[in-house]
């Protein structure tokens, strides 16, 4: 994977800057409590081309997964497996907001989820202008592996043949904060 080992070192440096002791959390889901791990998988989203780079995370619960943005205007939003490139019918999805341009380098914010139990959480970038999510900037948390039906490829195909990105209406779940590591080698 492209850069992966520059990916790794920096997911671990962040990872050590953010293990305070455990601690829980509402964030997500105000009525489930998870010990957080103190472990942060950090994704990058524009990272040599329009993709999430990792764009397949394993994460334990209690993990946090940590997005950071390149040029131009991205995003993420969740979805579901079955239906790319909109938001969860339920009105439960993560959406990040557009709080993230920038021109070059990272943004100086990043967005973070914690991972509350081991279910696929599937996402994408909503950007219309592009045809993002169309183009395949889709990524997952905790694939199921086991099951080659419901892989991220055949999620990308999915995402291919729909028409249009929906922008969900509000920011919600998940947390903007002040990029902590904005000089990382992305
Ligand atoms: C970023 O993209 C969003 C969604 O397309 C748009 O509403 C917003 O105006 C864009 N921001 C800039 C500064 O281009």
């Amino acid at each position: 994977m492209y850069s992966f080992g520059a990916f790794t070192i920096l997911s671990q440096a962040i990872a050590a800057t953010t293990s305070a002791a455990p601690t829980t959390t509402t964030a997500r889901d105000a009525s489930k409590t998870v010990t957080l791990t103190g472990v942060t998988h950090s994704v990058v989203a524009g990272l040599a081309g329009l993709q999430f780079d990792p764009d397949n995370v394993v994460a334990e619960i209690g993990d946090i997964v940590e997005w950071h943005f390149l040029p131009k205007n991205h995003s993420i939003a969740q979805s579901n497996f079955a239906e790319p490139c909109q938001p969860l019918a339920d009105g439960t999805s993560f959406f990040a907001g557009f709080n993230f341009v920038t021109q070059q380098n990272q943004a100086p914010d990043v967005f973070q989820i914690v991972v509350k139990d081991k279910k696929p959480i599937w996402y994408y970038c909503p950007q219309q202008t592009g045809s993002l999510c169309q183009n395949g900037m889709v990524g997952v948390i905790n694939q199921n592996f086991d099951n080659p039906a419901f892989s991220l490829s055949k999620h990308r195909d999915l995402a291919a043949k729909t028409t249009v990105s929906i922008i969900p209406p509000v920011q919600q779940g998940g947390q903007v904060i002040a990029n902590p590591n904005p000089l990382g080698g992305f």
